[in-house]
Formats: C-alpha cells, structure tokens, sequence
C-alpha cells in the first residue's frame, strides 16, 4: 500500500487466476483488450505475482480451488486493495460457500461458458479498474508528506480530513482531543502542512514530559545567569517555533502555575526569557493535544478556565480507532505491508481468523496498539499467514459460547478496567480520571470483577 503513489504508471495491468488447466484460458483476449496480463496457477503464486506487481483488477476462476478454497479466500481478503472479479460454471454458485465468498470479496462474477459475453467481461473489467482506483485515491490522504500519511476512509476519518483542511487555513489555535494512540500528533502536523506556517518548523513538546523545576526555562528559555547552572542563554520551545508551528502535546499535564505565563504569551505574542528583561515577540501558529477531557479539568479547578477558551478556539476531534469501522482493517493490512520485510522471509497476509480478531478487538491503545501488534506479529509468526496468537489476540476469537448482553456488558467492563489499569501502570487515580469514573467508584469495580489485588 505504501507504494501506491507509483502504481499509476503501471498501466492496466491484470492477475489472472487460473487453477486448474480445464479452465477455459481467457488470458490471450484480454490482453488482446489492450491490458497486460499475469497468469497465476495457484494461490502461492498468485500471491508472489501481487508482491512484485501493482495490479487494481483480478480475474479469478473461483470454482478451479476445490479443497484450496479457503486459502484462496484468505487470497482475496488479504488483497482488498484489488477489484476481484470472478468466474464460475452455473452449478458451482449453488454452492453456498462460494456464494458468500464471491459476495464478501468479489465486484462482480460472471458464469462460465463466458463466450458470448466477452465484450461485457471487457467493460466490468474497465469499470472495475476505475473503481479500484479511485478506492486506492481515497485510502490515502492525498499531497501529506509521506511520513505523515493518514490512513482512513471511514466517515469519521473523511470528516477529520475535512476539518484539518478547513482549520489549516485560519491562523488561530487549534485544540485536538482524542484518546491516546489515534493520531493527534500526526493531525496537527497535517494541519501545519497545509498551513502558511509550512516553510517554518514544526516543534513538537510534550507538557507532561517537562521537568517541573525547568518548564519555565524549556518553554520559555533563559538567559545566561539566570539561575544556577544556566551558564549559557538557552531558546525555549515556544521561540525556537518562531514561523511555524508549536505543537503542545498533553497540555491537560501543564501545571497550573505554568498556564498563566502559556496564557499570557497567547494574548500578547510575547515571550520573556527567564532572567531576561526583553519582551521578544514570536509568531508562532499553536496547536495543543490533549487525551484527557478539559472542559472537565476546567470543572475540577485543575485547568484554567481562561487558557482553555484561548486554546480551543477551533477543535479537532481525533476518533477511537474501535469506532472507525473498516479503517480497523485497512490499518491493519497497511501497517503489514509496511512492516512485512522485517519478517525476513515470505508473509503473505493475515488468516480469516486473525481478520475476525482484528474486527472484535477493542483496541484500547488505538492506532499505536495496532502498529505494535502488527510488528510484532511479523516477528512471531511462523508460517505464512499471521494467526490470532502471532497478534496475541487469541481470546479474541469467537470461541461459539452463547453469552447474554448482560454478560457480555459485564465482561466489556471488566477487560477495560484491566487494560487501562495496565496502561497506568496501576495507578488508581489516572486509571480513574481516563475511565471516566471517580476513584471511589473505580474501587468499587474493582472488587466487583475481582481485580482489587491486581
Ligand atoms: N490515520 C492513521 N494512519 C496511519 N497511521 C496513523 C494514523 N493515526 C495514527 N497513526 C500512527 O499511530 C501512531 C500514534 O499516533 P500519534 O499521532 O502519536 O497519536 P497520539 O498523539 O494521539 O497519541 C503514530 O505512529 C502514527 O504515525
Ligand atoms: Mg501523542
């Protein structure tokens, strides 16, 4: 997926599918058509044809697999990227399994003999062609820098994209709210990258990285002699950000005592080094993150009501990946593909139950989470396809155990009370405050399921 971008040049280029030599070889007619064709005689293959080559249409004979079927399947659920198109005699579509997997992976199919409908065999080719491309357009965010690729084409993505494009424009803060690991540092670089800000530099800061006796000094610099230990006048942050973009990252971490010196360059566009006299000024486009919620910081008297409103002039909201749909996938297959050389051998794609825990998994860690159970998978996997447990995702599976809502609610809990814990390496107050919940009620869960000692 990574390689898209020259897959354009490449002409119509077509996989032909064809696995048994009772076929009808239709391959010499449609190159004929004016496309350049590749036939493959069995899955394996067929799979190192599509390593090497970038083709939008696959025209497969579907019923030619007999036993091999659901590795074909994995075939095509692997390769989405491609406009399937299949082939079958009449009596094979009365077989139900190969109905739903021409209706789950495939544009269109035709039935064999095929002789007098070449022409329209031609023209679905053609359109599926066209669509796979527009398909692979929209999976990626068009004229970002390549590092910074977004991926999504789920509502909630097209919505984002939408919004950075619109808030890029207009030189005012933008406030980012969204859980951790869904992308908010790469949302605000996309919008410096649309911004008249672009020629200048991105700095990114981490607020809750900072030292607390040197937030001063890192935001704001300081002059030499300012305090023990400063033997040399230091640029902060905020002025090494002059012409760009400075991006605060985690602003709900900023101490108090620091928001009103962040507020007071906000309203002025001027900084003060530490043991400095001048007021120099900086002009620099901010963009704050945030994972937890401050109007509710703003609430506690944790986060100061006056910077909040400074900084959420405009807000972009990044989603949890469990609520983008089929981008959970399509996340999945491109982090594989980026990462599948580290495999140091052939990995051809996930099974059709590793596809089935990728969709049931709740992704607590988001996009992040992804990109680590994804890397590390390649690692782990020892056959060809990447199984449930190379993902550590084997609870995940379907194990066919009927459960109640109730139960299944109850068990939801449970887990993401388990992970958030885990993430907050146990501590009960941040577990509480990302959960949503007070400490005491988080307690009070924590005996419920079990989890007290933990
Ligand atoms: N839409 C996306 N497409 C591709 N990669 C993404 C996407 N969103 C996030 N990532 C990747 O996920 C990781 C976490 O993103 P990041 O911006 O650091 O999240 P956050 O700041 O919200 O914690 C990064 O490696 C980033 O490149
Ligand atoms: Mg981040």
């Amino acid at each position: 997926m990574t390689d898209l971008k020259g897959a354009a040049d490449e002409g119509r280029a077509l996989l032909y599918v064809r696995p048994s030599m009772q076929q009808e070889d239709l391959g010499g007619l449609i190159q004929a058509n004016g496309w350049k064709v590749d036939t493959a005689s069995d899955i394996r293959h067929a799979h190192r044809l599509l390593d090497g080559n970038c083709y939008r249409v696959g025209l497969v004979h579907i019923d030619g697999f007999n036993q091999q079927l659901p590795d074909a399947e994995e075939l095509f659920a692997n390769r989405d990227s491609i406009a399937w198109v299949a082939l079958a005699h009449a009596e094979s579509l009365k077989q139900g399994n190969l109905c739903r997997i021409i209706h789950e992976n495939f544009v269109d199919y035709f039935t064999l003999p095929i002789a007098a409908g070449m022409n329209q065999l031609f023209s679905t080719l053609g359109h599926a062609y066209g669509m796979a491309s527009l398909r692979q357009q929209s999976a990626l965010e068009p004229a970002s820098a390549d590092d910074y690729e977004m991926v999504g084409t789920s509502a909630q993505m097209r919505s984002l994209f939408v919004s950075i494009r619109k808030v890029a424009g207009v030189d005012a803060p933008v406030l980012i709210s969204g859980e951790s690991g869904t992308g908010k540092e790469l949302i605000a670089r996309a919008v410096h990258e649309r911004s008249l800000h672009q020629p200048g530099p991105f700095v990114a800061v981490n607020c809750g990285a900072l030292p607390e006796n040197l937030v001063n000094s890192e935001l704001f610099g300081h002059e030499k002699g300012a305090f023990t230990g400063a033997t040399q006048r230091k640029i902060g942050w905020i002025e090494s950000a002059h012409g760009g973009t400075l991006f605060l990252d985690e602003i709900g971490d900023l101490p108090l005592e620091m928001q009103v010196n962040l507020l007071r360059f906000l309203q002025e566009g001027t900084i003060e080094r530490v043991g400095g006299t001048q007021s120099i000024p900086v002009n620099t486009r901010v963009v704050a993150a945030t994972h937890v919620d401050l109007s509710r910081a703003v609430r506690e008297g944790r986060f100061r009501e006056d910077l909040f409103y400074r900084l959420n002039v405009l807000n972009l909201h990044s989603p949890p990946l469990r609520e983008r749909g089929e981008d959970i996938e399509l996340l999945a297959k491109f982090y594989f593909n980026r990462f599948r050389v580290d495999a140091g051998r052939q990995v051809n794609g996930f099974t059709r139950k590793a596809l089935d825990a990728i969709r049931m998994h709740g992704w607590p860690g988001n996009v992040r989470e992804m990109i680590n159970r994804v890397r590390r998978a390649l690692v782990m996997c020892d056959g060809r396809m990447v199984t449930p447990l190379d993902l550590g995702l084997e609870d995940q599976v379907d194990t066919g155990l009927v459960m109640t809502l109730e139960q299944a609610r109850e068990e939801a809990e449970a887990r993401t009370i388990r992970q958030a814990l885990t993430r907050n390496n146990h501590n009960i107050s941040r577990s509480a405050r990302e959960l949503g919940v007070s400490r005491v009620t988080l307690y009070r869960l924590l005996h419920k399921h079990g989890l007290a000692s933990e």
